[in-house]
Formats: C-alpha cells, structure tokens, sequence
C-alpha cells in the first residue's frame, strides 16, 4: 500500500487521531526500550531536502532509525540541486536509486504533491513552501496533549509571521479539527489577508490576543520567504510581539511557549521566555521525533499493530 503524508487539511480527522495515537504508541514503547512497532522489511528511505534544515533531517533520519529503515540523504549542497536542478530532474534521476518512500522539503509550496508525478511510493512532506509542515504539527500536537491532557477546548495563539509559515496552516488545520480554538497573532502585513477556510480568529494586538491562552507559540520572521516591505524599515516588531515574561502575564498562568525553531532570540521569543520554566521548546523536539517517525510508518503503510499488545 502507497499513500503520501502531504498536509494536515487533505487528512481526515479519524487519521489525524490515528497518527496522535501512533506517535504516542511509538514513543511509549520508545521509552520503555522496546521497539517501536512491530519490525517490517527494512527499506530506503530518501531525505530529499531543497531547503538548509537541522532539527527536521535529523529527526526525520532518526524516525527512519528507529523503524529499522536507511536512508540516502540528498541536500541542496554537495548535490546537483545546488546546480540549480529542478525537482522534477531529480526525482527521474532518483528513479535509479531504488528508493521505497520519500521525505522531502522544497521552497515552492505544493512541491510534495508535484513529486508524486514522478515517484509512485510514499512521500512525507517534511515543509514545502508556505503550504504545510505536517509533521511538525503532529509533533507540536504531542507536546500540547502532554502538557495540557487534551487539545479540545485549549486556547493556542501562533504569533508573528504567519504569512509565511507552513508550520502556523499545518497546526491551525490540526488543532482547529481536533477542538482547540486557534489564534493568529502579529502585524497586518504578517497576517494572511485571507485564512483560506481556516477557522481561526485574528488579532493584531499582542497581549489581547494571548489573553487567556493555554499555548503561546512566537514564530521566527521567515526573511528568505519575504518579500520587501512587509516589516517597514525602523519597525520594532520585537517591542511589539515579542514573547518574554512580561508578554506571557496576559496569557493563562500555566500557558506553555513553544516554538518550531529555528528561534531567533532578542527578535521573537527571549532567553527567559525560550529556556524559563513555561518553555516547553525541547519537548517539541523530541515529540517531533515520534511524530515523524509515525508520519512515516502511516505513510509506508507499516502495521498499526502497537509492540505491547503483539
Ligand atoms: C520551520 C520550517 O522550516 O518550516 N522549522 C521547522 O521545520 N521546525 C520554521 C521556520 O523555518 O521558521
């Protein structure tokens, strides 16, 4: 069986919990020093990465790991990508290679579902564009529910650049269909002019739009995908949206501040705000592990069959 993990809004919302559940299923067993899912044939996977990435190629790498699954990685330096090779040669050239599914990021949005054209195995959409970042959302969905017990009915504002940012549609689409009430948070020229169906509210001014919230989640100004004049020379979007301990007195008590990375500090987010006892930043990542992990055995069509009950 072939499908691809492309976005959160084209899942439906029994696969959306299917993939929570397998995630925290994996991580569990994960924990407990067993494997993470009953062991398949091993495969080839290849990380195709178009875009510079730390965090999302390593856990991406980890996740095919820890399926008992390789990898052949291909980036955009050291490759012919960086040759300007477009997507479309690369994949034929790869059709050599033998691969058995695909992780890839690409700059242009809708650049995953470009891909199945020319490759009929599972692709995970590790970002493409300002479109989506499934697996980041899946991840950050984790770290809510262990934190907060659940995502319905909790108050999430994503602050800052939300024009630009696939992880801010990914996590709207994911916690907005799983009951959470969702905020968009920053300068107009920052907010989507249309939210494209998405059922969020939208607030231009920082402490009343985190009043009340249970996740504060600052984004880093996305520069490369810019165009100019979005941020007027001598604007101060620090003073105005950072999230630091004086910010977060608006928002729940307990809210936790997570944040995708790359962090940018002193611009969105503060040291006290990044590494202070609400941060729950380093939890993202290691949940973006499992995530990704699970994002990848659903879209190989590996048994859901967890360890502890075989
Ligand atoms: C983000 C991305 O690349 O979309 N990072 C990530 O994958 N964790 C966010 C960003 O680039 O700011």
């Amino acid at each position: 069986m072939s499908r691809g993990l492309h976005s959160i809004r084209l899942l439906s919302d029994p696969d959306i919990e299917l993939l929570l559940d397998l995630a925290q299923d994996i991580k569990r067993n994960h924990q407990a020093g067993k494997p993470v899912l009953p062991q398949s044939k091993s495969q080839m996977v290849g990380l195709l990465f178009f875009e510079n990435s730390t965090r999302t190629r390593v856990a991406f790498s980890q996740a095919a790991s820890l399926l008992g699954h390789k990898t052949v990685q291909f980036g955009s330096s050291g490759s012919s990508i960086s040759k300007g090779e477009t997507l479309k040669d690369t994949l034929l050239t790869l059709r050599f290679a033998q691969l058995d599914a695909m992780v890839i990021r690409h700059p242009s949005s809708g650049a995953t579902q470009m891909a199945a054209r020319y490759f009929s195995g599972p692709i995970v959409n590790a970002g493409d564009g300002r479109h989506e970042h499934p697996s980041q959302a899946l991840g950050d969905a984790l770290t809510i529910i262990q934190h907060k017990g659940e995502l319905r009915g909790r108050k999430v504002a994503i602050i800052g650049d939300v024009l630009h940012s696939r992880v801010a549609r990914s996590n709207a689409w994911l916690l907005s269909r799983m009951g959470a009430e969702v905020r968009f948070v920053g300068p107009k020229t920052l907010i989507p002019s249309a939210t494209g169906g998405l059922p969020v509210q939208v607030f231009y001014d920082l402490r009343t739009g985190i009043a009340g919230c249970d996740v504060v989640m600052p984004l880093r100004l996305q520069r490369e995908r810019m165009n100019d004049g979005l941020l007027p020379p001598g604007s101060d979007f620090a003073s105005q949206y950072q999230i630091n301990r004086a910010a977060m007195k608006a928002a729940s008590q307990d809210a936790i501040i997570m944040h995708p990375g790359p962090m940018n500090r002193g611009v969105e987010i503060d040291d006290w705000a990044a590494d202070g006892p609400q941060s729950a930043v380093l939890d993202q990542v290691s949940n973006g592990i499992y995530a990704k992990t699970a994002a990848l055995a659903w879209a190989m069509g590996a048994s859901m069959r967890p360890v502890g009950l075989a």
